[in-house]
C-alpha cells in the first residue's frame, strides 16, 4: 500500500502559502510540480508528460503490440468510414480537439461528401501548422483552418463558413478517459454548447479484462514507462531539478471500482529531490500520481453525454470490443 507519499522538507511551504503566492515560481509546470509534491495526495495533470520527448515516446506507445486502442480505433473508423460520413453529411465543418498528427481524420476524410471546413485545435501552434501543412499538401481541396487553443479551457471557434452543413467535433483516442469525471462533464458541457444543431464523434476506451488493460500499460518494451518518467526528465531539462530517474519505478495498475488505469512513479528508496530552491524528501515507496486513463462502458458513456445535453445516436465498435466510437447529437 503507497503511503503519505513526498514531504516539504524544512521549505516553509504549505499549500495555502502556495496558493497564495504563485507568481514566486517560474512556470505552470514548476508551479503544478512544486504543488504535488507539497499537496497530499501527490498528483499531476499528465498533460505535463506532452513536451516534444513525451510526444514522441507516445506515438511509440500508440505502435505498441499490448496498445491495442490506437489501433483498435483506427480500424473502427476505417471500417465505418461511409456510416460515419452518411451521419456527418454534406458540407460539413469538421472541428478536432487536441488534433495532434491529424492521422485519424485523414481516415473519413475520403468518404466525406464536399466538406466545407476543417478547424484542427491543439495548443502547441507550431506542431498544428506543420501537421496542418501536410494535410493541406495531401488534400489540397480541403479547407484546413487550424485554431490554436487549449481545448480543456473557454475558447471561441471562428464563425462558420456561408453555406456550411452541421458542425461535427472529433475527439478520437479516448483523451476523455484523462480527464477527472468532473473534467469530462464540463468538457463534454462546452462541446454541445459550441456543437449546437450538429454533433460530436468521440472515442471511447471500453472496460475489458484487466489483463489486457495491464499489459496496455506495462509493455514489455518499457516504452510506457519512459513516457511516465519523461514528466521527472522533462522537469530536469526544463526546471533545473535532480531527479535521478533509475530510483523512481513504473506502476501502472488497473483501479477496478474507480474504472480507470492509474499511473504513478514510485520512490525506490528515501530520496531528497531539489526543486525550485527547495528539497522534498520522498520515503521509499512513495507515489506521484500521474496519470488516470479511465474506461467506459457504452452505455456509462452515452450516461455521461446525456448528462451533457447530448443525445446518444450510432455507436460503431471492434468485434472484441475493445474500443468504441460514438455520434452523439448536439441540442439544437
Ligand atoms: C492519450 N491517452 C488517451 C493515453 C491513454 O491511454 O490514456 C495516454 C497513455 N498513457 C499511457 N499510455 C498511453
Amino acid at each position: 500500500m503507497l503511503s503519505s507519499h513526498f514531504m516539504a522538507l524544512e521549505t516553509g511551504f504549505d499549500a495555502p502559502a502556495l496558493a497564495a503566492a504563485p507568481r514566486m515560481l517560474a512556470s505552470g509546470f514548476e508551479q503544478d510540480l512544486v504543488r504535488a509534491l507539497v499537496v497530499r495526495p501527490h498528483e499531476i495533470s499528465p498533460k505535463y508528460f506532452y513536451d516534444a520527448q513525451g510526444s514522441r515516446l507516445f506515438d511509440q506507445i500508440c505502435e505498441l503490440p499490448e496498445y491495442y486502442p490506437t489501433r483498435t480505433e483506427l480500424a473502427i473508423l476505417a471500417d465505418n468510414a461511409a456510416d460515419i460520413a452518411q451521419q456527418i453529411g454534406p458540407r460539413a465543418e469538421i472541428v478536432e480537439f487536441g488534433a495532434g498528427s491529424l492521422r485519424k481524420i485523414r481516415l473519413l476524410l475520403d468518404a466525406l461528401e464536399a466538406p466545407a471546413r476543417y478547424l484542427p485545435i491543439d495548443i502547441s501552434g507550431e506542431h498544428l501548422e506543420g501537421a496542418a501543412a501536410d494535410l493541406r499538401r495531401a488534400c489540397p481541396a480541403l479547407d484546413v483552418r487550424p485554431v490554436v487553443a487549449d481545448y480543456t479551457q473557454r475558447f471561441t471557434l471562428p464563425p462558420p463558413v456561408a453555406g456550411s452543413g452541421a458542425r461535427v467535433g472529433f475527439f478520437p483516442g479516448s483523451t476523455i478517459g484523462n480527464f477527472t469525471p468532473e473534467q469530462a462533464l464540463q468538457f463534454l458541457q462546452r462541446a454541445a454548447q459550441m456543437l449546437r444543431g450538429g454533433a460530436l464523434l468521440l472515442g471511447a476506451d471500453l472496460i475489458k479484462d484487466p489483463a489486457v488493460l495491464h499489459a496496455a500499460y506495462n509493455d514489455a518494451q518499457g516504452v510506457t514507462a519512459a513516457f511516465n518518467l519523461n514528466l521527472l526528465a522533462r522537469a530536469n531539462r526544463e526546471l533545473g531539478s535532480d531527479f535521478v530517474l533509475e530510483q523512481f519505478a513504473h506502476s501502472a495498475f488497473y483501479n477496478a471500482p474507480l474504472q480507470r488505469i492509474e499511473m504513478h512513479l514510485v520512490s525506490r528508496q528515501r530520496q531528497r529531490v531539489a526543486l525550485a530552491g527547495e528539497a522534498f524528501e520522498l520515503a521509499e515507496g512513495e507515489s506521484l500520481h500521474t496519470e488516470n486513463s479511465h474506461k467506459f462502458t457504452i452505455e456509462s458513456l452515452r450516461e455521461l453525454a446525456g448528462r451533457a445535453g447530448f443525445r446518444a445516436g450510432p455507436v460503431w465498435t471492434d468485434a472484441q470490443n475493445l474500443f468504441s466510437v460514438h455520434w452523439l447529437h448536439a441540442p439544437s
